[in-house]
């Protein structure tokens, strides 16, 4: 019985061992960019159509595509299954993919390489950190994450993201990002998190209303870059982080919903009684902004005795 608890303990262990690494390369970077446990289950389930546990009964399985079709067609073919296996003859990339179908390794990128070859996907997340890319690659439909950090991006077009229903979250940390087209991110209906932080923006563009965190900090936004009122529909943002961008105020109306406000290191100035707080509704509180920061500002917040009692916590920043 002891050496069979051994053996099976042994066996164990062994298996941890194993198992070990591909959680460790999965865990990507700080807290933040963690890749979700979610992305762990759809690992092998990247392209559903060459995936056989989905063919759950007859009418699904005719609905593959690829060289599993052309096996399966065989002996009994309705015209669906021929249709398919028309599709199934047309020439095939390396990957699986046809030029007019990306297969499982993601759309061809102008190198003429699929995007999954250049970058790394993991589920619905795509990798491209530090490829000295100079634009952003075309993405599989189903990306949900896209992180391409320490790059050499210059301008974000119209359609590098078009038709990215699923897209969640957009990092483009640190690439040379100076022009981002009015509609790059406009039409994305499920983008709740954007990181364009160390970039050389001078103008956001429209932004859709889903987004819950953004940082925008370290670039050149200055008086201009940000549009009035650009974040009063956004009811579930709960970051803002705009530092070391030469803003000269506070972009209003910040929504309820805010938690943190990161505006260190700018040019403001002044700020209004008005600004958090509402002087004609003493009963109003504004629970949830609990961290603002304006320190690293030419600003004197002793001045505005009154704007702060709303709030849960005194901003960060200088009172003398
Ligand atoms: C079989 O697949 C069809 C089409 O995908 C679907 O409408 C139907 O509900 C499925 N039937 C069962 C029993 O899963
Ligand atoms: C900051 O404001 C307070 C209150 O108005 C004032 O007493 C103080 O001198 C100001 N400090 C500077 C450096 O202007």
């Amino acid at each position: 019985m002891k050496t069979f608890t051994n053996i099976f303990l042994g066996l164990f262990i062994f298996e941890a061992i194993l198992a070990a690494p591909t959680i460790h390369t999965l865990t990507y970077d700080s807290e933040t960019y963690d890749v979700a446990l979610e992305d762990l289950d759809n690992l092998y389930d990247y392209d559903e159509n060459i995936h056989v546990d989905h063919a759950e009964n007859d009418s699904s399985l005719r609905q593959f595509s690829g060289s599993l079709e052309y096996l399966t067609s065989a002996p009994s073919m309705s015209t669906k299954q021929k249709e398919a296996e028309e599709e199934a003859s047309t020439p095939k990339l390396i990957d699986g993919s046809s030029p007019h179908e990306p297969g499982v390794l993601g759309p061809q990128t102008h190198d003429g390489l699929p995007t999954c070859l250049l970058c790394t996907c993991l589920g619905t997340t795509v990798y491209c950190d530090d490829h000295e890319l100079d634009a952003v690659p075309p993405l599989p439909k189903e990306t949900t994450h896209f992180y391409s950090r320490y790059n050499r991006i210059k301008k974000i077009n119209k359609n590098d993201f078009a038709n990215q229903n699923d897209l969640k979250r957009i990092d483009l940390t640190s690439n040379f990002i100076s022009e981002i087209d009015e509609d790059a991110f406009r039409q994305l209906p499920q983008l709740q998190e954007l990181v364009l932080r160390d970039n050389k923006i001078r103008q956001l563009p429209e932004l859709p209303p889903t987004l819950t965190f953004i940082d925008v900090s370290n670039n050149r936004l200055g008086r201009k870059g940000i549009k009035e009122e650009a974040f009063k529909d956004m009811v579930d943002l709960h970051h803002l982080y705009i530092t070391d961008n030469n803003l000269d105020h506070i972009p209003l109306p910040l929504p309820e919903s805010l938690q943190a406000l990161h505006l260190q290191n700018n040019n403001i100035q002044q700020m209004h009684e008005d600004t958090f707080c509402k002087m004609k509704d003493v009963s109003y509180a504004r629970r949830s902004l609990e961290d603002i920061r304006l320190d690293g500002n030419p600003i004197n917040l002793s001045k505005t005795p009154s704007a702060y009692m709303c709030l849960p916590r005194l901003p960060i920043g200088s009172l003398i």
